[in-house]
């Protein structure tokens, strides 16, 4: 990759910027200085700016602990987005939420720049399970497990059998293998339990880190990615 499209994509420098820190010749790739753009920057090459060594990795995979109030998508005009709560350099190497989230509901979202991950996870042939708690209005009770189990018509479709524990009369476990606009909520209010508050806890191999106060996040180490590719049907190397 040319060194000036590296910088750009790292956030580190607009191309009319990465001329000038070539022009200081503070730019290093695998000791040597660079002076253009063009430079050819093999691929697991040393780049350090100012002595300091860049991440270079084009690919990353993030989990969020997804606060309430934000939105889950790209960008948008009005309102703030879980992008607005990473460091800009993810957004310019493409970073972005693997399906999404309601505004009011929190917890375990994925977001990655490899696009063919994020698409395979989210197909809806794919079948990955996400585990969901729901707080709702008024007791849980033996005839909701067996409607979740059975299918619950939604009228514009009808949801596949879904597992739902009864972790306390008010608050449901459901595990639902499907991601259609509001599925959760829709499924739990048309067994006349309407959801007060919803959190994602598992997104297929992998469940939400704790230690993530609401609205902070964390890189995925090599073993949740593979999981991941796993859950996808996609080869890691
Ligand atoms: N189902 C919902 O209803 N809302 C979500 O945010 C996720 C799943």
């Amino acid at each position: 990759m040319r060194l000036d499209k590296l910088l750009a994509r790292l956030g580190e420098a607009s191309r009319s910027g990465c001329r000038e820190l070539l022009r200081a010749g503070r730019v290093q790739v695998n000791g040597e200085t660079a002076r253009s753009g063009a430079y050819p920057v093999p691929e697991g090459a040393v780049v350090t700016l100012d002595g300091k060594a860049l991440d270079c990795r084009m690919n990353r995979y993030l989990m969020m602990n997804k606060p309430a109030g934000v939105l889950t998508a790209r960008e948008d005009a009005w309102q703030s987005t879980v992008m607005d709560l990473l460091p800009p350099v993810y957004a310019s190497l493409g970073c972005m939420p693997v399906g999404r989230l309601d505004k009011d509901t929190t917890g375990l979202l994925l977001l990655t720049t490899d696009g063919e991950l994020a698409h395979r996870l989210i197909a809806p042939a794919r079948h990955v399970d996400k585990v969901y708690e729901a707080k709702v209005e008024g007791a849980l009770d033996q005839t909701d497990v067996e409607a979740f189990a059975a299918g619950i018509p939604l009228g514009d479709f009808t949801a596949l059998p879904a597992k739902l524990e009864i972790l306390a009369p008010g608050v449901g476990l459901a595990t639902v293998r499907e991601g259609k606009f509001h599925q959760v909520k829709r499924m739990f209010g048309a067994v006349g339990k309407p959801v007060k508050e919803l959190r994602r806890l598992r997104f297929g191999p992998l469940s939400l880190d704790e230690t993530l106060s609401p609205g902070d996040y964390r890189e995925l180490n090599d073993e949740e990615i593979a999981a991941l590719y796993a859950a996808a049907g996609m080869k890691h190397e």
